[in-house]
């Protein structure tokens, strides 16, 4: 089976088996089949670079659904299934006027896989609307419920790319989002700008949305048009002294406090400084507008994006003397 209309990169490697799953029932029986030792899940295939054929049997996690659990006073939960596209999801709460997602528009991929790395855009993370996700251990057979706690939701990081790593699939999941008085977060200077620029002083959640759609349009490239992960690196979180080493050599650079002893460097902004943004090298190449971005300009192999990073990664090291690492998983 081809893969390369299921992985958002658009890496044209092969699965030797490829599953579709439908439903949990099916889940439970492909996991408990003998004669596939190997199981690899794919959901959006957004955050990840493949980098070689798969010689094992691929389970496209396609489980659908949106339902409203409960609702009083001005909060409602919702129960998404996995296979749901996040940002259908979002625009399905958004046209309900329910509050808290509006910041994490346009975000690639599906709703399944966003508490495995607690995404987040433009103030907002996964984790804040988060009230449970249901998985499947894949040893016992037995859906599992995880709490918020459960989750140990870090930037970009979860119980889901640690500890449990390979050992659950998640199914569904439980958002707590607000039905009226919703809270705003126009925290993020880019969203106060667009808004300011359209003359909205009163925004609703959708006018966010919008400014986040359109913030996200003028940066990152559609993955339908030009194959990406969304954000290549972890922006590196550094201590105290190396901050202080490093903003004192680079004044100018921008940089975000994390806590009194901790600061997060946009890793975009130290790639653009060694001179990669907008750097092809044959089908691989580094974003024009967001240096973050790896982009796959048509039949790039993984190993060849791969390539290009560790490159980056060793240039970044030897200018600034900082370690970034992938966020997307190299497969
Ligand atoms: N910058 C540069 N050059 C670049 C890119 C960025 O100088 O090529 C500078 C910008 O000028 C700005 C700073 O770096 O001063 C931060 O840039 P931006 O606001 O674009 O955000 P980011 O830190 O690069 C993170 C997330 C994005 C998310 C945005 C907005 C990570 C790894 N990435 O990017 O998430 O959309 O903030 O909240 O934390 C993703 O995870 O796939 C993703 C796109």
């Amino acid at each position: 089976q081809p893969l390369k209309k299921y992985n958002t990169f658009g890496i044209a490697v092969k699965a030797k088996h490829f599953c579709e799953i439908n439903s949990i029932a099916d889940l439970k029986t492909v996991l408990s089949m003998d004669g596939y030792p190997e199981k690899f899940i794919l959901s959006g295939g957004s955050n990840m670079l493949l980098t070689s054929d798969l010689d094992c049997l691929v389970l496209h996690i396609n489980l659908k659904g949106i339902e409203i659990v409960s609702e009083e006073d001005n909060q409602v939960i919702i129960k998404v299934m996995a296979g749901e596209n996040w940002h259908q999801m979002v625009l399905w709460t958004l046209d309900k006027n329910y509050g808290g997602l509006e910041n994490m528009s346009l975000i690639p991929g599906n709703t399944g896989t966003a508490p495995i790395q607690n995404i987040g855009a433009y103030g907002v993370e996964l984790k804040d609307t988060f009230v449970s996700c249901e998985a499947l251990n894949t040893t016992t057979l037995e859906i599992e419920t995880f709490d918020k706690q459960a989750c140990e939701f870090g930037y970009r990081d979860s119980y889901f790319k640690n500890e449990g790593k390979d050992k659950y699939i998640i199914v569904s999941v439980n958002f707590r989002l607000t039905t009226k008085n919703h809270i705003l977060n126009t925290s993020y200077g880019a969203i106060a700008s667009e808004l300011k620029k359209k003359g909205i002083d009163h925004p609703t959640i959708k006018d966010i949305s919008k400014a986040v759609v359109a913030i996200r349009q003028s940066k990152l490239p559609d993955p339908k048009l030009l194959g990406n992960s969304g954000s290549f690196f972890k922006n590196p979180v550094v201590g105290k002294a190396a901050f202080e080493h490093f903003s004192k050599a680079h004044p100018e650079a921008p940089y975000y406090t994390v806590s009194e002893t901790e600061y997060k460097i946009p890793a975009g902004w130290l790639i653009e400084q060694c001179g990669y943004k907008g750097k092809r090298f044959g089908d691989a190449g580094v974003h024009k507008d967001q240096a973050l971005v790896l982009v796959n300009y048509d039949s790039a192999t993984g190993q060849e994006v791969l390539d290009l990073a560790h490159r980056i990664i060793a240039s970044v090291k030897e200018k600034f003397g900082i370690t970034i690492l992938p966020e997307v998983n190299v497969v």
